[in-house]
Protein backbone atom coordinates (compact mmCIF):
# COMPACT_ATOMS: atom_id res chain seq x y z
CA UNK A 1 0.00 0.00 0.00
CA UNK A 2 1.64 3.23 -1.33
CA UNK A 3 -0.21 5.90 -0.08
CA UNK A 4 0.31 9.90 -0.62
CA UNK A 5 -1.01 12.04 1.94
CA UNK A 6 -1.99 15.89 0.84
CA UNK A 7 -3.23 18.89 1.66
CA UNK A 8 -2.07 22.32 2.82
CA UNK A 9 -0.22 23.13 5.78
CA UNK A 10 -2.50 22.73 8.97
CA UNK A 11 -4.67 20.07 7.46
CA UNK A 12 -4.04 17.14 9.51
CA UNK A 13 -1.11 15.36 7.41
CA UNK A 14 0.91 14.61 10.54
CA UNK A 15 -1.97 14.15 12.49
CA UNK A 16 -3.18 11.40 10.37
CA UNK A 17 -0.42 9.75 9.64
CA UNK A 18 -0.04 8.94 13.43
CA UNK A 19 -3.61 7.53 13.05
CA UNK A 20 -2.94 5.12 9.97
CA UNK A 21 0.53 3.80 10.76
CA UNK A 22 -0.74 2.59 14.11
CA UNK A 23 -3.44 1.07 12.42
CA UNK A 24 -1.84 -0.30 8.92
CA UNK A 25 2.18 -0.62 9.39
CA UNK A 26 3.81 0.98 7.09
CA UNK A 27 6.63 3.73 7.79
CA UNK A 28 5.83 7.52 7.64
CA UNK A 29 7.61 9.56 5.48
CA UNK A 30 7.68 13.11 6.41
CA UNK A 31 10.06 15.51 4.51
CA UNK A 32 9.12 18.32 7.17
CA UNK A 33 10.22 15.82 9.90
CA UNK A 34 13.56 15.06 7.94
CA UNK A 35 14.46 18.92 7.68
CA UNK A 36 13.53 19.67 10.95
CA UNK A 37 15.53 16.85 12.53
CA UNK A 38 18.38 17.87 9.98
CA UNK A 39 18.13 21.06 11.19
CA UNK A 40 18.34 19.93 14.67
CA UNK A 41 21.54 17.92 13.71
CA UNK A 42 23.11 20.92 12.94
CA UNK A 43 24.37 18.86 9.56
CA UNK A 44 25.04 20.37 6.05
CA UNK A 45 21.40 19.52 4.98
CA UNK A 46 20.06 21.07 7.32
CA UNK A 47 21.95 24.25 7.44
CA UNK A 48 20.74 24.39 3.73
CA UNK A 49 17.07 23.29 4.31
CA UNK A 50 17.03 25.92 7.29
CA UNK A 51 17.34 28.74 4.42
CA UNK A 52 14.48 28.12 2.82
CA UNK A 53 11.99 26.78 5.28
CA UNK A 54 12.61 29.82 7.82
CA UNK A 55 10.51 31.87 5.02
CA UNK A 56 7.98 29.37 4.06
CA UNK A 57 9.81 28.94 0.51
CA UNK A 58 10.11 24.98 -0.50
CA UNK A 59 13.88 23.03 -0.15
CA UNK A 60 15.11 22.61 -3.76
CA UNK A 61 13.00 19.78 -5.52
CA UNK A 62 17.22 18.41 -6.03
CA UNK A 63 17.51 17.87 -2.13
CA UNK A 64 14.49 16.88 -1.43
CA UNK A 65 13.95 14.02 -4.22
CA UNK A 66 17.51 12.33 -3.40
CA UNK A 67 16.19 12.31 0.06
CA UNK A 68 12.92 10.33 -0.39
CA UNK A 69 14.38 8.33 -3.48
CA UNK A 70 16.50 6.42 -1.08
CA UNK A 71 14.15 6.12 1.68
CA UNK A 72 11.79 4.61 -0.14
CA UNK A 73 14.20 1.95 -1.49
CA UNK A 74 14.98 0.55 2.22
CA UNK A 75 13.76 -2.54 3.02
CA UNK A 76 10.95 -1.42 5.34
CA UNK A 77 8.92 -0.18 2.54
CA UNK A 78 8.62 -3.35 0.68
CA UNK A 79 5.20 -3.70 2.07
CA UNK A 80 4.39 0.41 1.23
CA UNK A 81 4.52 3.50 3.05
CA UNK A 82 2.83 6.76 3.30
CA UNK A 83 4.35 10.16 1.95
CA UNK A 84 3.39 13.10 4.26
CA UNK A 85 4.60 16.96 2.74
CA UNK A 86 5.97 14.87 -0.61
CA UNK A 87 5.46 15.21 -3.63
CA UNK A 88 4.68 19.44 -3.67
CA UNK A 89 5.48 19.92 -6.99
CA UNK A 90 5.07 18.62 -10.46
CA UNK A 91 8.56 17.78 -10.56
CA UNK A 92 8.76 15.66 -7.58
CA UNK A 93 5.60 14.08 -8.81
CA UNK A 94 7.37 12.76 -11.87
CA UNK A 95 10.46 12.30 -9.96
CA UNK A 96 8.80 9.77 -7.81
CA UNK A 97 7.19 8.46 -10.59
CA UNK A 98 10.34 7.00 -12.23
CA UNK A 99 11.63 5.83 -9.07
CA UNK A 100 9.15 3.67 -8.34
CA UNK A 101 8.50 2.45 -11.76
CA UNK A 102 12.76 1.46 -11.35
CA UNK A 103 11.59 0.21 -7.95
CA UNK A 104 8.76 -1.67 -9.64
CA UNK A 105 6.14 0.18 -7.74
CA UNK A 106 3.08 2.51 -8.08
CA UNK A 107 1.22 4.65 -5.89
CA UNK A 108 -1.89 3.02 -4.41
CA UNK A 109 -3.85 6.54 -3.49
CA UNK A 110 -3.09 9.85 -2.56
CA UNK A 111 -5.32 11.10 0.14
CA UNK A 112 -6.29 15.05 -0.26
CA UNK A 113 -7.36 16.61 3.04
CA UNK A 114 -9.08 19.59 2.58
CA UNK A 115 -9.51 22.67 5.11
CA UNK A 116 -10.16 26.39 4.67
CA UNK A 117 -7.77 28.66 5.10
CA UNK A 118 -9.35 30.15 7.85
CA UNK A 119 -9.03 27.05 10.04
CA UNK A 120 -5.30 26.01 8.88
CA UNK A 121 -3.97 29.72 10.45
CA UNK A 122 -6.11 28.91 13.44
CA UNK A 123 -4.82 25.27 13.57
CA UNK A 124 -1.14 26.88 12.95
CA UNK A 125 -0.77 28.85 14.96
CA UNK A 126 -2.54 26.82 17.75
CA UNK A 127 -0.27 23.94 17.29
CA UNK A 128 2.65 23.23 19.99
CA UNK A 129 4.61 20.27 19.87
CA UNK A 130 7.45 18.33 21.83
CA UNK A 131 10.97 19.24 21.36
CA UNK A 132 11.77 15.62 22.44
CA UNK A 133 9.30 12.84 21.36
CA UNK A 134 7.72 15.59 18.64
CA UNK A 135 4.08 14.65 19.68
CA UNK A 136 2.25 17.42 17.83
CA UNK A 137 -0.22 19.26 20.58
CA UNK A 138 -3.17 22.20 19.62
CA UNK A 139 -4.10 24.57 22.55
CA UNK A 140 -7.69 24.77 21.06
CA UNK A 141 -8.45 21.36 19.80
CA UNK A 142 -6.00 18.64 21.53
CA UNK A 143 -4.23 21.02 24.47
CA UNK A 144 -2.02 18.94 26.97
CA UNK A 145 -3.06 18.42 30.28
CA UNK A 146 -0.08 20.29 31.78
CA UNK A 147 0.20 23.76 30.51
CA UNK A 148 3.64 23.60 28.50
CA UNK A 149 4.13 20.19 29.26
CA UNK A 150 4.04 16.73 27.24
CA UNK A 151 1.47 14.09 28.49
CA UNK A 152 3.78 11.63 27.29
CA UNK A 153 6.96 12.33 28.47
CA UNK A 154 7.35 15.68 30.02
CA UNK A 155 9.14 16.95 27.20
CA UNK A 156 9.12 20.58 27.16
CA UNK A 157 5.79 22.07 24.15
CA UNK A 158 7.43 24.95 21.57
CA UNK A 159 5.90 26.40 18.72
CA UNK A 160 7.30 25.70 15.50
CA UNK A 161 9.49 28.30 13.89
CA UNK A 162 7.39 28.37 10.75
CA UNK A 163 3.78 28.88 12.54
CA UNK A 164 4.16 32.30 12.87
CA UNK A 165 2.07 34.90 11.29
CA UNK A 166 4.57 35.67 7.77
CA UNK A 167 5.58 32.80 7.40
CA UNK A 168 2.03 30.70 7.07
CA UNK A 169 0.84 33.08 5.11
CA UNK A 170 3.70 32.53 2.85
CA UNK A 171 3.22 28.97 3.40
CA UNK A 172 -0.31 29.04 2.25
CA UNK A 173 0.53 31.07 -0.57
CA UNK A 174 3.56 28.27 -2.09
CA UNK A 175 1.00 25.76 -1.54
CA UNK A 176 -1.41 27.10 -3.67
CA UNK A 177 0.94 28.17 -6.45
CA UNK A 178 3.44 24.72 -6.48
CA UNK A 179 1.30 22.18 -4.61
CA UNK A 180 -2.38 22.68 -5.18
CA UNK A 181 -2.33 21.78 -8.73
CA UNK A 182 -0.74 18.06 -8.03
CA UNK A 183 -4.35 17.32 -7.35
CA UNK A 184 -4.93 17.72 -10.85
CA UNK A 185 -1.86 15.37 -11.56
CA UNK A 186 -3.13 12.60 -9.16
CA UNK A 187 -6.87 13.43 -10.28
CA UNK A 188 -5.98 12.97 -13.97
CA UNK A 189 -4.68 9.05 -13.41
CA UNK A 190 -7.60 8.54 -10.79
CA UNK A 191 -5.80 8.17 -8.08
CA UNK A 192 -7.05 11.44 -6.08
CA UNK A 193 -9.20 10.44 -2.89
CA UNK A 194 -10.67 14.06 -1.18
CA UNK A 195 -11.17 14.29 2.34
CA UNK A 196 -13.30 17.07 3.86
CA UNK A 197 -10.36 17.86 7.09
CA UNK A 198 -12.87 20.88 8.83
CA UNK A 199 -14.23 18.38 11.50
CA UNK A 200 -12.19 16.65 14.32
CA UNK A 201 -9.36 14.43 13.84
CA UNK A 202 -10.71 11.08 14.70
CA UNK A 203 -14.20 11.64 12.25
CA UNK A 204 -11.33 12.23 9.61
CA UNK A 205 -9.69 9.36 10.29
CA UNK A 206 -12.62 7.18 10.25
CA UNK A 207 -12.75 8.50 6.35
CA UNK A 208 -9.41 7.78 5.80
CA UNK A 209 -9.62 4.36 7.12
CA UNK A 210 -12.66 3.18 5.00
CA UNK A 211 -10.94 3.63 2.09
CA UNK A 212 -8.05 2.33 2.97
CA UNK A 213 -9.20 -1.12 3.91
CA UNK A 214 -11.20 -0.88 0.33
CA UNK A 215 -8.26 -0.58 -1.44
P1 LIG B 1 5.90 20.23 6.56
O1 LIG B 1 6.45 19.84 7.85
O2 LIG B 1 5.48 19.20 5.59
O3 LIG B 1 4.72 21.26 6.84
P2 LIG B 1 3.32 21.56 6.11
O4 LIG B 1 3.02 20.86 4.85
O5 LIG B 1 3.30 23.03 6.05
O6 LIG B 1 2.30 20.93 7.02
P3 LIG B 1 2.23 20.98 8.59
O7 LIG B 1 3.17 19.97 9.15
O8 LIG B 1 2.37 22.39 9.04
O9 LIG B 1 0.72 20.59 8.83
P4 LIG B 1 0.02 19.16 8.90
O10 LIG B 1 -0.87 19.03 7.71
O11 LIG B 1 1.00 18.07 9.14
O12 LIG B 1 -0.89 19.40 10.16
P5 LIG B 1 -0.80 18.79 11.66
O13 LIG B 1 -1.27 17.37 11.64
O14 LIG B 1 0.48 19.09 12.30
O15 LIG B 1 6.95 21.18 5.79
C1 LIG B 1 7.62 22.21 6.47
C2 LIG B 1 8.62 22.86 5.51
O16 LIG B 1 9.60 21.88 5.09
C3 LIG B 1 8.05 23.40 4.20
O17 LIG B 1 7.53 24.72 4.36
C4 LIG B 1 9.27 23.35 3.30
O18 LIG B 1 10.14 24.42 3.56
C5 LIG B 1 9.95 22.07 3.74
N1 LIG B 1 9.48 20.89 2.98
C6 LIG B 1 8.81 19.83 3.46
N2 LIG B 1 8.51 18.96 2.47
C7 LIG B 1 9.00 19.50 1.34
C8 LIG B 1 8.98 19.11 -0.02
N3 LIG B 1 8.39 17.95 -0.41
N4 LIG B 1 9.57 19.90 -0.93
C9 LIG B 1 10.19 21.05 -0.57
N5 LIG B 1 10.22 21.51 0.70
C10 LIG B 1 9.63 20.73 1.64
O19 LIG B 1 -1.97 19.66 12.34
C11 LIG B 1 -1.83 21.06 12.52
C12 LIG B 1 -2.45 21.45 13.87
O20 LIG B 1 -3.86 21.23 13.81
C13 LIG B 1 -1.95 20.64 15.07
O21 LIG B 1 -1.93 21.47 16.20
C14 LIG B 1 -3.02 19.54 15.24
O22 LIG B 1 -3.13 19.10 16.58
C15 LIG B 1 -4.28 20.26 14.78
N6 LIG B 1 -5.24 19.39 14.08
C16 LIG B 1 -4.96 18.45 13.14
N7 LIG B 1 -6.09 17.88 12.68
C17 LIG B 1 -7.11 18.50 13.34
C18 LIG B 1 -8.54 18.36 13.30
N8 LIG B 1 -9.13 17.48 12.45
N9 LIG B 1 -9.28 19.15 14.10
C19 LIG B 1 -8.68 20.07 14.93
N10 LIG B 1 -7.34 20.24 15.03
C20 LIG B 1 -6.57 19.46 14.23
MG1 LIG C 1 3.09 17.94 9.29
Amino acid sequence: MNIILMGPPGAGKGTQAEMIKDRFPIPHISTGDIFRDAVDKGSELGQEAQKYMSSGQLVPDEITTGIVEERIAQSDCEQGFLLDGFPRTTAQAQALDQSLSRLGKKIDLAINIDVPNELLIERLSGRISCQECKRVYNLSYNPPQEQGKCDSCGGELVQRSDDRGETVAKRLEVYSQQTRPLLQYYGKQGLLFNIEGSCGSSQVFTDIQKKLESL
